[in-house]
């Protein structure tokens, strides 16, 4: 069974100036461990189709399914990494990262402290516990945005751009990191990324969408073999997905253009 499938969604939001569709028909799986990415142009449906997995918004019809089960709502089965993140600035690096297992340790689970500890050392964190998010770097903040949602041991993690907001060695910097927790968790991830280079770097497979409204236009194989190192971006396989990918987002993407002008 998949972890978390998509059959046949669309979704359409009402607006002041009529409805806009943002995806049409998008039927996706994603197996349990696996790493997948969507790239596709500004405004085909990425972030629509991470927020209905996450739960935050309902389809307009068809299925989304985490574990053969419909999503109706967020869950702790699936964490989310925004683009910017979403700790709390009044709280600490360590108060950040505790802050949802304290409510789930209400319920009687996991000993806070030492996950808290161990999550703060895996992520680098560890020297900088005691600072408020103002007083760190952005990949620090990334970082601790993604300690605070694997404290909570989702199954699957759902990250919209989550190193958008980074300088390019930082962002690079930041794969590697993210790759190497993945080795040791295999969690599932479904991440959304505007970056064809990370998007491959990335994944087991790379989801391409259409133009707007989002469809899925093609999912490639990245068969480059793991762990990945940073040389491999010079790999000919690497480079032959990379340009066909950057072709069909660029043919999207001027079709999308197009439509705004038309519409
Ligand atoms: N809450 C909303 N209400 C109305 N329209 C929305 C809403 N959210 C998204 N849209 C529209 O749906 C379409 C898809 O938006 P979405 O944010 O999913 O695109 P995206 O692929 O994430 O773009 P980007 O790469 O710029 O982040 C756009 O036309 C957008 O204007
Ligand atoms: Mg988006």
């Amino acid at each position: 069974m998949a972890r978390i499938e998509l059959m046949g969604v669309a979704k359409t939001f009402a607006t002041r100036s009529g409805d806009v569709q943002a995806l049409a028909s998008v039927s996706l799986d994603v197996a349990d461990a696996e790493f997948v990415t969507i790239v596709g142009a500004s405004g085909c449906g990425k972030s629509t189709l991470l927020n209905l997995v996450a739960g935050f918004e309902p389809p307009s019809s068809g299925k989304v399914l985490s574990d053969g089960v419909p999503i109706n709502g967020p869950g702790p089965d699936r964490g989310v990494v925004f683009q910017q993140t979403s700790l709390f600035p009044w709280l600490t690096v360590v108060e950040n990262v505790g802050f949802g297992l304290k409510l789930k340790a209400n319920a009687g689970k996991a000993p806070v402290e030492s996950t808290v500890e161990t999550l703060l050392r895996r992520t680098g964190l560890l020297k900088f516990r005691d600072r408020h998010p103002a007083e760190l770097s952005g990949g620090m903040r990334q970082r601790a945005a993604i300690a605070a949602v694997l404290a909570i041991n989702p199954s699957t993690l759902l990250m919209d751009e989550p190193f958008g907001a980074l300088d390019a060695l930082t962002r690079s910097l930041m794969q590697d990191f993210l790759l190497e927790l993945w080795e040791q968790d295999r969690k599932t991830v479904l991440l959304v990324t505007h970056d064809i280079d990370e998007a491959i770097y990335l994944a087991d497979r790379t989801v391409i969408m259409t133009a707007h409204p989002g469809r899925v236009r093609e999912v490639i194989d990245v068969d480059l073999p793991r762990p990945r190192t940073f040389e491999m971006h010079s790999d000919p396989k690497f480079i032959k997905i990379r340009d066909h990918v950057r072709d069909i987002v660029r043919e999207e993407a001027a079709k999308g253009a197009y439509d705004e002008t038309a519409a």
